[in-house]
């Protein structure tokens, strides 16, 4: 598990092991855009103000998610606490 917090209103959420993200901020009422929810269309596509992701997508590579500064909620997870522009 890891956290989560939304940069917008403050607010911390816990991302269960066996949840996305995406799927954990639709749980908290918190609407997000997605289409394939399996990491390859950046529908979901979200910006990282800080943190550590860890990025499962197949679009970008190690480069540029740095370049990049976003991550892909519905694959992507987090060590720690990300903070997200959400
Ligand atoms: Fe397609 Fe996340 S919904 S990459």
């Amino acid at each position: 598990p890891f956290e989560v917090t939304l940069a917008r209103t403050g607010r911390t959420l816990q991302v269960p092991a066996d949840d996305t993200l995406l799927n954990t901020l639709r749980r908290h009422g918190i609407a997000r855009d997605s289409s394939c929810e399996q990491g390859w269309c950046g529908s979901c596509e979200t910006t990282v103000v800080s943190g550590t992701p860890i990025h499962r997508d197949s679009i970008l590579d190690a480069d540029e998610h740095d370049d990049a500064g976003t991550m892909m909620i519905c694959t992507s997870r987090a060590t720690g606490t990300v903070v997200l522009d959400a």
